[in-house]
């Protein structure tokens, strides 16, 4: 669940590039400015991620990947098709994985944290159920490892608010929050940098949303070296080719907006959605994201599930119209989901194995992160009790 709700001012074009670009009624010069400063670095993140892919096809232990999410919710189908398979294909490939729960970082845009307990425990049963395995993969809540959130003290020494405040994701995040700026919202970046830096973290998998804060963890790691001595390499992104998928009333999949598809629902519920999916009268079926986005989404999820192009899909239903589509895409759904939902009730039902997993995940986080914060302190002459 990413954390901005990326409001269409800033995330316009989807990582394949074909998307159609959303831009709403409080778009200005301004915000056209940033979009393209943004565009001009998401497209050389693109070429990067590609150059990256293929050394780590050579070498799968070149990087260590970090990753996260927000307990704020359910994951849905867009999680699953944007970064749940993604982060499977990368463990299976014989990537090292971290996965951070990121707890903190839900009271950045709100109040109250929610149920935590059994979101956390939902998060990794779905994660298990995608196909994260706990042996290679440590899956851990930040709060757990104290000497990840001391790393945040030395971190926001070498950064400026001014800086903070340029932030173009924190800015959309805030208007989108509609609340005064919180000192943990401007702040959440550099927390975001720990979690990577602190597991010494090379490569984030993640969205356009996120590009900024990748690039305030680099030059964080950067200035920790200039000022005290190497400790940290500069982490990358890793953009993924997965398509964004958009939820069934056409605007961006998100939990907040109730236009999910959830990992959790049983097909009944997921073939009702997709039914009442909004589409168009067209009888013809074509994949045209422009000026056919919600019939173009359908298409793309199909195809991301099956591995199929898209335009080949509608090619095949031709005439068949909206009912045709949306049959089709609920049985690809719920066929695909299949074995994830019986291995997530199964899971659910053993809270037990679930605890487990965290805290084993944790054990490992918290050895990874002392570590780094020895390391840290030592750079910084705090080592006062050792040789
Ligand atoms: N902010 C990220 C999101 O909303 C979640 C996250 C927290 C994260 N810590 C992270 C992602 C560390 C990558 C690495 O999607």
């Amino acid at each position: 669940m990413t954390i901005s709700t990326v409001t269409a001012t800033l995330s316009t074009t989807a990582s394949t590039g074909s998307a159609p670009r959303l831009l709403d009624t409080r778009t200005t010069a301004a915000t056209l400015a940033v979009d393209d400063a943004t565009d001009a670095t998401f497209r050389r993140a693109q070429q990067r991620s590609e150059r990256i892919e293929a050394e780590l096809h050579v070498d799968p232990t070149a990087y260590r990947v970090v990753t996260g999410d927000r307990p704020t919710g359910d994951l849905h189908l867009g999680h699953y098709i944007g970064t749940l398979a993604n982060r499977v294909r990368l463990q299976n490939a014989g990537v090292p994985v971290t996965v951070v729960i990121a707890d903190y970082q839900v009271i950045t845009d709100r109040e109250r944290p929610g149920p935590l307990r059994e979101r956390v425990r939902a998060l990794v049963a779905d994660y298990l159920a995608a196909g994260l395995d706990p042996q290679r993969t440590a899956i851990f809540p930040h709060s757990a490892v104290p000497a990840l959130n001391q790393l945040l003290l030395p971190f926001l020494s070498l950064v400026s608010v001014a800086e903070l405040h340029r932030n173009p994701t924190v800015k959309a995040e805030s208007l989108a929050s509609r609340r005064t700026l919180g000192a943990l919202l401007l702040t959440y970046p550099v927390h975001q940098a720990a979690d990577i830096l602190c597991c010494q973290g090379t490569l984030v998998p993640v969205g356009k949303d996120q590009l900024p804060h990748i690039e305030l963890a680099r030059v964080i790691a950067r200035r920790f070296n200039d000022r005290y001595g190497t400790v940290f390499g500069e982490p990358e992104a890793l953009l993924s080719s997965a398509p964004v998928v958009l939820g069934v009333d056409g605007a961006k999949m998100s939990k907040t907006r109730g236009n999910t598809i959830p990992l959790g629902a049983d097909e009944d519920q997921t073939t009702a959605a997709i039914r009442a999916a909004r589409t168009d009268g067209l009888r013809r079926i074509t994949f045209d994201p422009v000026s056919r986005p919600s019939v173009a989404n359908l298409l793309t999820i199909v195809g991301a599930l099956s591995g199929r192009e898209p335009a080949r899909i509608a090619d095949d239903i031709g005439d068949g119209g909206a009912s045709a589509l949306k049959a089709l895409a609920a049985e690809v759904i719920n066929e695909s989901l299949r074995g994830l939902r019986a291995r997530r009730r199964e899971l659910l039902a053993d809270p037990g194995y679930l605890d487990d997993v965290l805290l084993d995940g944790t054990a490992r986080a918290s050895a990874a992160a002392g570590e780094t914060l020895e390391r840290v302190r030592a750079a910084m002459g705090m080592n006062y009790f050792g040789e």
